[in-house]
């Protein structure tokens, strides 16, 4: 059967033909009474992809990050166990991976597929699991960091000071004296030490103790290697952080998360090249990562910064290297970095309504595209789940209808009735 693949070159798919591509949907033709699905459309995951998903509020944004993940857990084993996915949950309703989706039987009857529940892990904040026990939503372990491993800028940016005001230098001032792994009393007892301002030793010490409420540390931390295993879905539940702070404390996971899987991977890619030399069979012990991150504008804006915003950056300039994917989702592209969407290979684009994030899209695709963009968005059926998908490495474009998932979708808008 024809199929569109989106995301290889000529060259690969010379050479891996129908190895490593995901199921994620069919081309839409025609328009008006005559629109029709008809070619599966295909998406390469044997190379690293920097992956943007758009569209206004319930186009199916998350739906269609989702079976993404669905279908890398559904790869052959001897490719599914060079990959990895890491999955940062804003909204607390990926855990539902595990449950088949009865809801859309019908539907998947249509497209050939079953209701399937999949082997995912779901990891929370080490402090929050009375939360999570008292509400009656399931997880299977917790994560943690040391506050080693934090430096300067992480504490500045998670308590909401600048290193340079006076609040900012004194815990940089504690932060140089301390040794080995420290807790956070710890730290409070180095700022209450130093020759400073009392009221701002009192402030930050204050904050300090606070952030002990956040319920991410431990004396421990989580080993990353545990959620870099083959073949291993894991999603981290980052829903629970209320309040102003809570996008802070957000950012500061995903930074800390996205390091730890950064050096990982470098480390990892200097062996694999020691070994390919030595042996071309060799196979991965690290394997390659795809990280998935809903509401991406929030960690990486287009103004500001935030804990994230650095590695992250770092990673998508340099991911290709060590091997690292990423699939960003956002309801308002023009509010994402500009580097996020100029570095984006594979954009899926569900209907947008706005100008200026139809606009915020084009940085990837002034060279090749015939008409504008609206055009085509404006001719996408009024369906969920329809898209475009804008393949920078072919430099083409196409209407997609996403196909339905198989495990239960979490995210459904509350009904009145
Ligand atoms: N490909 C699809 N096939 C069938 N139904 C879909 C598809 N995509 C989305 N839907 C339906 O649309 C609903 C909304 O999708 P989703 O939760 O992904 O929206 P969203 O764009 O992430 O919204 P928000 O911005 O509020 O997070 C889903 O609950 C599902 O019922
Ligand atoms: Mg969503």
């Amino acid at each position: 059967m024809p199929e569109i693949i989106a995301g290889r070159d000529w060259k690969d798919m010379q050479e891996f033909k129908s190895k490593g591509l995901l199921d994620i949907g069919k081309n839409i033709v025609g328009t008006g009474t005559e629109t029709h699905t008809t070619t599966p459309i295909k998406m390469d995951v044997l190379r690293p992809h920097i992956v943007t998903i758009v569209g206004k509020r319930g186009s199916g944004k998350s739906y269609t990050g989702m079976v993404i993940a669905e279908e890398i857990c559904k790869l052959p084993e001897n490719i599914r166990n060079n990959l990895c996915v890491v999955t940062i949950d804003t909204q607390g309703v990926f855990w539902t991976m595990k449950y088949p989706n009865n809801k859309q039987r019908d539907l998947l009857y249509q497209w050939d597929l079953k209701p399937q529940g999949f082997g995912v892990e779901e990891y929370i904040p080490v402090g929050q699991t009375e939360n999570f026990d008292n509400a009656d939503i399931p997880y299977d372990k917790t994560f943690s960091f040391k506050p080693s491993e934090l430096n300067i800028t992480d504490w500045c940016y998670a308590l909401g000071f600048e290193q340079n005001e006076l609040e900012g230098i004194l815990l940089s001032r504690a932060l140089e004296k301390m040794e080995g792994n420290y807790s956070i009393d710890g730290i409070a007892k180095k700022i209450n030490e130093q020759d400073f301002d009392e009221k701002i030793k009192l402030k930050v010490e204050n904050m300090l103790l606070n952030a002990k409420k956040w319920g991410i540390f431990s004396e421990k931390g989580t080993d990353i290697y545990e959620f870099l295993k083959p073949g291993k879905l894991v999603i981290f539940d980052v829903s629970l952080f209320s309040g102003g702070a809570g996008w802070s404390v957000r950012s500061l996971i995903i930074g800390l998360i996205m390091k730890k899987i950064y050096e990982a991977r470098i480390l990892a890619r200097k062996e694999e090249e020691i070994a390919t030399i030595e042996d071309l069979n060799k196979k991965r012990k690290i394997p390659l990562c795809w990280i998935v991150t809903d509401e991406a504008h929030n960690f990486v804006p287009a103004k500001g910064s935030t804990a994230a915003t650095d590695i992250t950056l770092t990673v998508i300039r340099q991911g290709r290297q060590p091997g690292i994917s990423q699939v960003f989702i956002t309801q308002m592209p023009d509010k994402l970095h500009s580097d996020v969407i100029s570095q984006t290979d594979l954009i899926i684009a569900h209907r947008l309504t706005s100008q200026r994030d139809i606009n915020s899209l084009k940085a990837i695709m002034q060279t090749y595209m015939l008409y504008d963009i609206s055009k085509y968005l404006d001719e996408l059926p009024k369906l969920k789940g329809t898209a475009i998908v804008l393949d920078d490495n072919s430099e083409r474009l196409y209407k997609t209808q996403i196909r339905p998932r198989q495990s239960w979708h979490g995210g459904e808008s509350p009904v009145a009735l």
